[in-house]
């Protein structure tokens, strides 16, 4: 494994990774762990060649009624992962439907191969997203597109979503995960500190005014002068080396 880059593989094979309730939490614990984790950067998560994952776990789902739906809150565990500060990245191959296309887009980045399918299909099984497919994808990939996959619950191809803009390479089967980590790797070797507050930044652009997040943005430019980081990378440009970050 590279330095400072954790993985994390849905496994659930059979059930081409089906969400249930034990592996999301499996998943968010995970997630927490690394997050505090000094030794990691930058986190990729995965399924399998088939599957990314196949959306929510429809078995365990099918006899609920509302008020269980309301009580066990299942998406209140992604609450949980939205917060992570490292950036997450999605490699992914296979089906990414429902819960599992929704999980893709709360990563940061998505390496796709060309076999991912990307889709929104709960229209199907007489529901609708409900852990941010409806907003994200909107955002993603706008109007026209979201509402033709939310509304028939068609799939789309590697193709078409590096089209939309929803992800951000295509490469053969055999490498998807082998590029993922490669961009993982990349990112790992720069200024944790300054990466994390430029993915706080980017996000910030979606839940606020143009002002509010260039506000933002500009605070946590000047924050990171307090950094032994920024010292490091500036003095290092000046002297012509590679800089070597630590995250402090
Ligand atoms: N939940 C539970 N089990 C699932 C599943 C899911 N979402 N998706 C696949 N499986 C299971 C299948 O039931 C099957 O199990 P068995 O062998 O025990 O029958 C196994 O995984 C393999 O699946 P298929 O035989 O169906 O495989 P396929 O290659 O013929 O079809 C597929 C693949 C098109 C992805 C098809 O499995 C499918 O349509 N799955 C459901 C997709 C879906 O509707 N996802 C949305 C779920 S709701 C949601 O996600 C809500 C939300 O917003 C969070």
């Amino acid at each position: 494994m590279a330095p400072y880059v954790a993985h994390i593989q849905l496994n659930r094979p059979k059930e081409l990774n089906a969400l249930n309730l034990q592996l999301m939490t499996e998943l968010k614990e995970a997630l927490k762990t690394l997050d505090a984790d000094d030794s990691v950067r930058v986190i990729v998560i995965s399924g399998n060649d088939k599957a990314f994952a196949a959306g929510a776990d429809i078995k365990q789902m099918a006899g609920k009624t509302a008020m269980d739906m309301y009580n066990i809150d299942q998406f209140s565990t992604w609450d949980t992962i939205k917060k992570t500060k490292k950036p997450l990245i999605a490699a992914v191959s296979g089906f990414a439907l429902g819960g599992g296309c929704e999980l893709v887009m709360l990563c940061d980045m998505i390496v796709a191969s060309e076999t991912a399918r990307f889709g929104q299909p709960e229209i199907k099984i007489g529901v609708m997203p409900g852990a941010g497919g409806t907003q994200r994808l909107t955002r993603a990939v706008g109007k026209a597109l979201a509402m033709e996959m939310v509304l028939t619950g068609k799939f789309i191809t590697a193709t078409e979503a590096l089209n939309a803009g929803l992800i951000n390479r295509i490469v053969p089967v055999e490498l998807y995960l082998q590029e993922a980590f490669q961009l993982a790797t990349e990112i790992a070797g720069l200024s944790p500190l300054a990466v994390r507050m430029a993915k706080e930044s980017v996000l910030k652009a979606f839940d606020s005014s143009l002002e509010e997040g260039l506000h933002f943005e500009r605070k946590n430019f000047y924050l990171l002068f307090a950094s032994e980081d920024q010292k490091e990378g500036m003095q290092a440009f000046v002297e012509k080396r590679t800089p070597v970050f630590k995250g402090k």
